[in-house]
């Protein structure tokens, strides 16, 4: 298969390693999600402006996105910019959106030529023109690949998502197409933007903060959350692999017993039955 390569550098010895040690190890997550935070802090720690460390993300959005291609990873979906930050100086925003814009006139061919899907979700209506342009035209040109689907969280909010399903789910049973009480679980989830990709297993907020900032909250339910202080254009890979093993060391026991406690307890069941 051919070699991924969206930094244009080539993988060295100690990171194919670490990659092959990670391997062995255990199950890799199939989706990460990520809060990419602390742009702004790691800018003025240099005495730089915000959009300093919104550009050298970029650089760390890179380097995840090669390497969960590499592992195996299937999809790894990226908060870029949340509903919330609409309310950030005008500025900023601009910035952002011209960064945005940028980014994917640059990286399309890339991530079409490592066989990366780009997908988005949000409310991208509410994109400039150019931004929405460049996004259409990554998307569509990436649509077929396999590899990796790179989904980018632009003006999306949890609550957003949710409320969105409940209208569709609202406008269903006024059509008389489904009861209330047919609404389950997965009928939910099927009518959130993200209904095509699992839920994640592991999400990742760097920058030390112990929030979930309206991020995916119905898709987070049983997710193992991985928190570290590290700014985010400093989240390379060897902070991914740090996650990852943090992960492979966690039992997912999505709300039952744990895997020994269930054989203790099986075991508690034969005695008071032979007894
Ligand atoms: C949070 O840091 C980061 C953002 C709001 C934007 C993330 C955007 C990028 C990494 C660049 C564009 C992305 C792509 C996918 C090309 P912050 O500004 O909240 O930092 P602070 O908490 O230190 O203020």
């Amino acid at each position: 298969m051919k070699p991924i390569s969206l930094t244009n550098t080539e993988q060295n010895d100690s990171d194919k390693q670490s990659q092959a040690r990670l391997l062995e190890r255990g199950t890799l997550p199939e989706h990460i999600a990520i809060i990419m935070d602390g742009n702004g802090r790691w800018a003025k720690s240099k005495g730089n402006m915000r959009s300093y460390g919104h550009k050298a993300g970029v650089e760390s959005v890179r380097d995840i996105t090669e390497v969960c291609a590499q592992l195996g990873v299937k999809y790894l979906t990226l908060y870029a910019f949340s509903t919330e930050n609409w309310s950030r100086p005008k500025l900023e925003v601009n910035a952002l959106m011209r960064l945005l814009a940028r980014s994917l006139r640059k990286e399309a061919e890339n991530l079409n030529e490592n066989n990366i899907r780009l997908e988005t979700i949000g409310q991208i209506d509410r994109f400039p023109k150019r931004c929405k342009q460049e996004l259409t035209e990554a998307i569509e040109l990436t649509k077929d690949n396999d590899r990796l689907n790179l989904c980018l969280a632009l003006s999306y909010s949890g609550r957003w998502d949710i409320t969105e399903a409940v209208k569709k789910l609202a406008h269903r049973v006024q059509d008389g197409e489904i009861e209330p009480e047919d609404i389950n679980d997965d009928m939910i989830s099927s009518h959130l933007s993200t209904a095509e990709i699992p839920d994640p297993d592991l999400i990742i907020r760097t920058s030390g903060e112990y929030r979930i900032s309206n991020f995916l909250l119905w898709q987070l339910a049983y997710s193992e959350l991985y928190i570290t202080e590290t700014y985010w254009p400093d989240f390379r890979r060897d902070e991914l692999y740090k996650a990852i093993h943090s992960f492979q060391e966690r039992e997912r026991r999505f709300g039952k017993l744990s895997k020994k406690e269930q054989k203790k307890q099986a075991g508690l069941h034969v005695q008071e039955l032979t007894t």
